[in-house]
C-alpha cells in the first residue's frame, strides 16, 4: 500500500532451478476477531499518519470510542469509519479516523480470513487490510484489500526489500501489474472477479478474502458472498483449503522469490487513509473525482460511506489449534506479544535485522508445533 523507501539491499539469489515446494493445506483456527469482543486483540496507532503522511489523525483508543469511530453495531459487526460529522475549517490538515494492528505477530503456516459486508470508499478515501512485519517496510508488507477514490477493483500487493520480481508465468486468476516487489507500488494483481470493492462491493453483500502466508509463498483468494467456501461460513475450527482453486494473486517461492528470505511474523493491520501518496495523486484524483485532493472545507468530500463493516477477521494455522485459555495479549502499549508459529521455517531467516527486539520462536524444531508463547517486547502499532 504504501510507498516505501527504496533500501539497497542485495539479496544473494540462487541462479539453480528451485525445487518446488508445495503448500500446506490442513489448517485450524488460532484466533477468531469477531463480535463484542472483536477489537479486544488490537492496538491503536493514537498519532497523525508520519508514517505515509496521509490527511488523518489515527485516533488512540479511548478518543476512537469517544467519537465513535470504532465500535461493534447492532448486528454485531465490527464498524470502522472515517468521521462524517465534523465540518473542518478550511485548510484543516488532518481527519479522524482509525488504524489499528493486532498485537498478535502470525508465523509461516498461517492463514488469515477477512469478511466484510462494506469497505470504505468515496472520493480520498483509501482503506486497507494488510499485513507487516515488526519493522515496517523492511519486514515485508502484504496487501490483501486495498483500493482509492471509487476503484470498483481490489487491488493486492506484495511489498520486499530489492531483489523480489514477479512474472506473466505466475498462475492466477487476477490481473499481473507491477512486478518489482521492491519498488514503490510492489507486486500488484489486479482483482478480476467482480465486486471487490467499492459500491458493488457493498450492493453484492460483500465478500471474503483468504491468505496463506506459507514458505512455499503467498497466496490470496477472494470470493463473493454466494461462492465462500462451506467452511468458512459455517465457521468449522479445522480447514482443508486443497479445493479452493487458483488464486487470485500467487506469489510462489521461486528462484526470482524466495519469500522466505523477505518476511518475517506478520501483523494484521486495517486502517483508512485520506488523500495521500496514492489516492491523493492529482493525476489519479481527477480520474474520478473533481477538483484537488482535500478532507476540510466547503469541497471536502462526504464520507457517509467511508467505512469497514466487518463480520469477522479469523487466523488459522497448520499447528494445533490454539487453547481457548491462551489470552489475547494486554492492552498497555508495551505488552507480551504472541508469535503464532506453525510451520518450520529456514533457520537463515531467523532474524532480518528487526530492530525492535521481537524475534520468531518455535522456528528450528522439524516437526508442526504451534508455540504461542510470550516474549516481552515492544509492539509496534
Ligand atoms: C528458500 O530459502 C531457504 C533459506 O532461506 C531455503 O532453505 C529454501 O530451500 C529456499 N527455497 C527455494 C525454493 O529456493
Ligand atoms: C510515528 O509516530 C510514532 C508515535 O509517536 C513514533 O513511535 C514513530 O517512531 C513515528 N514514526 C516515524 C516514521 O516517524
Ligand atoms: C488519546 O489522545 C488524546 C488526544 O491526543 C490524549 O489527550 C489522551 O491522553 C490519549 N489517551 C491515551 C490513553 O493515550
Ligand atoms: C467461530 O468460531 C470461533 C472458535 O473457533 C468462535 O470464537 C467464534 O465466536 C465463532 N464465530 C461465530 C460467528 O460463530
Ligand atoms: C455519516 O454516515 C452515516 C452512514 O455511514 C450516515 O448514517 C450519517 O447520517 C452520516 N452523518 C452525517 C452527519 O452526515
Amino acid at each position: 500500500m504504501r510507498t516505501r523507501r527504496s533500501l539497497a539491499l542485495a539479496m544473494a539469489l540462487s541462479l539453480a532451478a528451485t525445487p518446488t515446494v508445495t503448500p500446506a493445506v490442513a489448517y485450524n483456527i488460532a484466533r477468531d476477531y469477531s463480535g463484542q469482543t472483536f477489537f479486544d486483540g488490537w492496538d491503536y496507532y493514537g498519532f497523525w499518519d508520519n508514517l505515509t503522511l496521509s490527511q488523518v489523525w489515527w485516533l488512540n483508543e479511548t478518543q476512537a470510542t469517544a467519537e465513535h469511530l470504532a465500535y461493534v453495531n447492532d448486528a454485531g459487526r465490527a464498524v470502522i469509519r472515517v468521521d462524517n460529522t465534523t465540518t473542518l475549517p478550511d485548510g484543516a490538515k488532518n481527519r479522524d479516523t482509525i488504524r489499528i494492528t493486532t498485537k498478535d505477530f502470525y508465523d509461516y503456516g498461517s492463514l488469515w480470513v477477512f469478511d466484510a459486508t462494506h469497505l470504505p470508499y468515496g472520493c480520498s478515501v483509501w482503506p486497507a487490510f494488510w499485513t507487516k512485519g515488526a519493522t515496517w517496510p523492511d519486514n515485508g508488507e502484504i496487501d490483501i484489500v486495498e483500493g482509492i477514490n471509487l476503484m470498483d477493483h481490489n487491488q493486492m500487493a506484495i511489498h520486499t526489500l530489492d531483489g523480489c520480481t514477479t512474472d506473466k508465468s505466475i498462475v492466477q486468476t487476477g490481473q499481473l501489474g507491477s512486478t518489482d516487489c521492491g519498488t514503490g507500488s510492489g507486486c500488484t494483481v489486479r482483482e478480476s472477479k467482480a465486486n471487490s470493492f467499492g459500491a458493488g462491493f457493498a450492493q453484492a453483500g460483500g465478500g471474503v478474502w483468504a491468505t496463506q502466508f506459507d514458505v512455499a509463498g503467498i497466496y490470496m483468494w477472494f470470493w463473493n458472498r454466494e461462492d465462500v467456501p462451506a467452511a468458512l461460513t459455517q465457521n468449522t475450527s479445522a480447514i482443508d483449503i486443497s479445493s479452493w482453486g487458483t488464486p487470485s494473486a500467487s506469489y510462489p517461492t521461486s528462484a526470482q522469490c524466495n519469500v522466505t528470505n523477505y518476511f518475517t511474523p506478520q501483523q494484521l493491520v486495517l486502517d483508512i487513509a485520506l488523500c495521500g501518496d496514492w489516492a491523493g495523486v492529482q493525476g489519479i484524483y481527477s480520474q474520478d473525482c473533481p477538483g484537488t485532493c482535500g478532507v476540510a472545507g466547503p469541497g471536502s468530500p462526504a464520507y457517509d460511506n467511508a467505512y469497514f463493516e466487518i463480520n469477522y477477521v479469523r487466523a488459522y494455522t497448520t499447528g494445533p489449534p490454539l487453547p481457548s485459555s491462551t489470552p489475547v495479549s494486554s492492552t498497555t502499549s508495551t505488552v507480551a506479544a504472541t508469535v503464532i508459529t506453525s510451520a518450520p521455517v529456514p533457520t537463515a531467516n531467523t532474524d532480518t535485522g528487526n530492530k525492535n527486539g521481537a524475534r520468531r520462536i518455535g522456528s528450528s524444531v522439524g516437526v508442526l508445533a504451534l508455540v504461542a508463547s510470550v516474549l516481552g517486547m515492544l509492539v509496534l502499532s
